[in-house]
Formats: structure tokens, C-alpha cells, sequence
């Protein structure tokens, strides 16, 4: 599923940043693409699935 129509970065590509890389927060994410970077109306759902991906004591607040 797509998360970020402007850019096309599915919910699988952040999942992957989340376990592979192992960001933890949606700095981290931006960083690595250009998710939010347009209309802004992504971030929000990139957020929920980076809270249900990684555990919680490890995420950035
Ligand atoms: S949907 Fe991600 S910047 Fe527009």
C-alpha cells in the first residue's frame, strides 16, 4: 500500500528503513526519502506504522 502518493514510498519501504536500518523516528524516514516532503499528508499514517513496526522502548519520542 502506498503511504506517500507524491513520492510513491509504500508502507513496505518504511518497515524496511524501520527493521533494516533501524530508524526509529520520522526524522529518520525523511531523511532516507522524500516522504512528506509535498503535501505533507503522509506523515501521519508513516507514524502509525513506525509506532506498529518497532518496538516501543526504542522509539524517538
Ligand atoms: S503524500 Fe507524501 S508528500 Fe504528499
Amino acid at each position: 500500500m502506498y503511504v506517500c502518493l507524491c513520492h510513491g514510498i509504500s508502507d513496505k519501504k518504511i518497515k524496511k528503513l524501520a527493521l533494516e536500518s533501524g530508524i526509529s523516528d520520522i526524522r529518520g524516514i525523511k531523511r532516507c526519502t522524500a516522504l512528506g516532503s509535498q503535501c505533507g499528508k503522509c506523515v501521519k499514517q508513516a507514524k502509525e506504522i513506525l509506532s506498529t513496526t518497532i518496538p516501543s522502548y526504542l522509539q524517538a519520542s
